[in-house]
């Protein structure tokens, strides 16, 4: 079996946006880094409408996300401004706020207990009537019952996103590696390297997987190292306008069905997002643009005269509680940056960041103690 020279300090599993994020973060420290993905920048970052909303994605029983989320968002003007610099490339950051929409009545009763909720975790958000939305976005439909205003979201181009993080990587000293990982290699229950689809076997210090929805198909990988990530399909419409069509992303719940639609200022518009488990399929439905582009309508009219670009589905990495794993596994050598779920571009910032403490330092920073891997198999133990 051959075995490469010239070990990295870390080897990455996964070119997503956690992946790349991550390489540029620890190489800007010192690190010797190798990333491995035969397609860069693809998987679920390529599909992602990138909101940037901790607020508006927040539901019951996911209160810990809040904080990690919010902690990322704010971090995401800092994390820009650098990455724009070190790679030359614009990334499509916007602060303009999220606009929440109620289509009918027990919509609006759904957003008003939505309200309340996130104020008692001191999280206001502003509540609008139906003429305030309207005011905001003018293509709104006529009957839209009233909305909440969570003015300090905003989005990110994820594909302008992976680009850019590619670019500073590189420039950072990070080697890219289009091979693909097939297994894990474990002597005396320590993880020292990967196994490529021909055999050869690259060693490094550490190894950090990052795989998304693919992170549990690696070979190799003992029992428990790894929580299971499920695949959770989302089907995105991209169209395109030559005039503004909207000020604001604006997501809506339409007779109990959620739909957000994302303007870029290069004139694309994102619609989505499906939300399906059909284990790895991904493939594009007449039912799912249909439900999209139906809902869409429903809350801007307007949006089927917009040209249509593109349909593409991606997989969501879900963890068994919806919240990512970012941390040291219980074995030795491999860490994870995984399970990010609907909030992986959200997360991008802070998962860098605390993924380069843990891995330079040794050291878990506050904001990530409640995401340690270890808590799922203390849940399996209980
Ligand atoms: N964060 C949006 C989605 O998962 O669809």
């Amino acid at each position: 079996m051959p075995t490469s020279t010239n070990a990295p300090d870390l080897l990455i599993i996964g070119a997503g946006v956690i992946g790349l994020a991550t390489a540029w973060r620890v190489a800007r420290r010192g690190l010797a880094v190798t990333v491995l993905d035969p397609a860069p920048a693809g998987g679920a970052s390529r599909v992602a409408a990138g909101m940037l909303t901790p607020v508006s994605e927040l539901t019951y029983g996911e209160e810990p996300l809040l904080h990690l989320g919010i902690a990322s968002r704010d971090r995401y003007p800092a994390f820009v401004a650098e990455l724009e610099e070190v790679s030359g490339r614009r990334t499509g950051y916007r602060r303009d706020g999220i606009l929440e929409i109620a289509f009918d009545s027990d919509d609006l009763a759904f957003l008003e207990d939505l309200r309340r909720f996130r104020q008692s975790l001191g999280v206001p958000a502003e509540a609008l009537s139906g003429r305030e939305c309207r005011r905001l976005e003018p293509m709104l439909a006529p009957s839209v019952r009233g909305g909440l205003l969570a003015p300090e979201d905003g989005s990110i181009d994820p594909r302008r996103l992976t680009a850019a993080l590619l670019t500073a990587a590189e420039r950072t000293g990070v080697r890219m590696d289009r091979r693909r990982a097939a297994g894990l290699v474990v002597e005396r229950d320590i993880a020292v390297g990967v196994r490529l689809d021909d055999g050869t076997v690259l060693r490094a210090e550490k190894i950090l997987l990052a795989a998304g929805a693919h992170s549990g198909d690696l070979d190799g990988l003992p029992d428990g190292a790894v929580p299971q990530v499920r695949p959770v399909k989302g089907q995105v419409i991209r169209l395109r306008t030559a005039t503004p069509f909207l000020g604001r992303s604006t997501r809506g719940v339409v007779r109990g069905s959620s739909i957000y639609v994302v303007p870029r200022d290069d004139g694309e518009v994102v619609v989505g997002a499906t939300q399906e488990e059909m284990g790895f399929d991904t493939t594009v439905t007449a039912g799912g643009v249909w439900q999209l582009l139906r809902d869409a309508r429903e809350l801007l009219p307007g949006i089927t005269e917009l040209e249509f670009a593109e349909v593409s589905a991606g997989l969501r990495p879900g963890s068994p509680d919806n919240a990512p794993a970012l941390g040291p596994s219980p074995l030795p050598g491999l860490f994870l940056a995984v399970g990010h779920f609907r909030n992986g571009v959200l997360l991008t910032p802070v998962t860098a960041d605390a993924m380069t403490e843990i891995l330079v330092d040794g050291t878990v920073p506050e904001v990530a103690v409640p995401f340690a891997p270890d808590r799922f198999a203390e849940e399996a133990r209980a």
